[in-house]
């Protein structure tokens, strides 16, 4: 049995990360400070004997005696990283360094949630791992991309300097029962919406293109990465069936057979025009690909928002 700190362990990837370490046998800590997270998110596994739940921010330091680390601690959804961009940033920064230097102090090996946000606007398309990305440093997608990208660097650094055991995954899109139902996520934004018979608002005219992964798949993946041995990524993780927003919105519509009317809003800044993961990597060393349709992961996910 590892003692494992999960850090974002009440947020929606974090909360089913915990769930399948604990079915994997570990004792896990949680920790997380519930700026977008929730305790309802956890609430199952709080009487479970190897489950310690600690509200703490990551921005500061704190010691635990722990094996592994999975770093996932931030906001995830552009609506909520920007609504703090100085909290965001310093999330990211602030809370890779303390979490690398519990790396180095325990010897603990230590997996960064990055994103593929990290890819920017990409001018290439899909993305590979080798793609340096194309950022507005300046834009208000900044103080999450770039500290992101900060942070890959500084695993980097602290495995050069200090030898840290040292884990990059990129994820893409995932979605999935636990999102919020109002953070602004695409996904759970059109179920909620559609479920409710309200508009369907687009950010544009829709034909952005994105990649959606059930979380099922990204934490397998996860879990796949930080068992590698001599490995560290960066590592795409996502599934690269491709749609536009349009798409997503339709099937959307289809499966919860609502009569909601599709609204187009002003362009978000920034926003990618097109996102798909190239997974060849993730194949070869993870052996890993997803499993979960996006009609299945919808599905379960649809099942949730009705009776959430
Ligand atoms: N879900 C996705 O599609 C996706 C894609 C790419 C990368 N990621 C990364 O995966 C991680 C988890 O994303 P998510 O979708 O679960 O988001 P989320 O917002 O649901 O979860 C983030 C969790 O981190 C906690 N948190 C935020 N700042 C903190 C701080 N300073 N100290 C302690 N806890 C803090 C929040 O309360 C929340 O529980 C994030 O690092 C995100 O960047 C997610």
């Amino acid at each position: 049995m590892k003692t494992i700190l999960v850090t974002g362990g009440a947020g929606f990837l974090g909360s089913h990360l915990c769930d399948r370490l604990i079915k994997n046998g570990h004792k896990i800590i949680c920790v997380d400070n519930l700026s977008t997270g929730s305790k309802r998110n956890i609430e199952h596994l709080q009487h479970h004997p190897h489950f310690v739940f600690v509200e703490h921010d990551i921005r500061r330091f704190k010691k635990w005696s722990v094996d592994e680390i999975y770093n996932l601690a931030c906001p995830a959804s552009p609506e909520q990283y920007q609504k703090k961009p100085a909290h965001t940033i310093e999330t990211c920064v602030l809370g890779i360094l303390n979490m690398l230097e519990l790396a180095r102090n325990t010897g603990a090996k230590i997996l960064q949630a990055s994103t593929s946000e990290i890819y920017g606007d990409p001018l290439e398309h899909p993305q590979k791992e080798s793609y340096w990305g194309n950022v507005n440093t300046l834009g208000p997608r900044g103080c999450y991309d770039e500290g992101k990208r900060c942070a890959e660097s500084m695993m980097i650094a602290y495995r050069d300097q200090y030898h840290c055991q040292i884990k990059i995954a990129r994820i893409f899109n995932t979605y999935g029962p636990r999102m919020q139902r109002h953070d602004g996520r695409v996904v759970s934004n059109f179920i909620v919406q559609a479920l409710q018979g309200s508009d369907l608002t687009f950010y544009g005219d829709g034909q952005q293109t994105r990649s959606f992964c059930y979380v099922e798949d990204t934490v397998e993946a996860l879990v796949r990465l930080m068992a590698t041995v001599d490995f560290e990524g960066p590592v795409n993780i996502g599934n690269p069936v491709e749609m536009t927003l349009l798409e997503l919105a339709d099937i959307i519509l289809k499966k919860t057979q609502s009569s909601s009317e599709k609204v187009f809003l002003a362009p978000a800044k920034d926003d990618p025009n097109k996102r798909r993961p190239d997974i060849s990597l993730a194949k070869q060393v993870l052996s890993w690909s997803p499993r979960v349709s996006i009609d299945r992961g919808l599905n379960h996910t649809i099942e949730w928002f009705s009776g959430s």
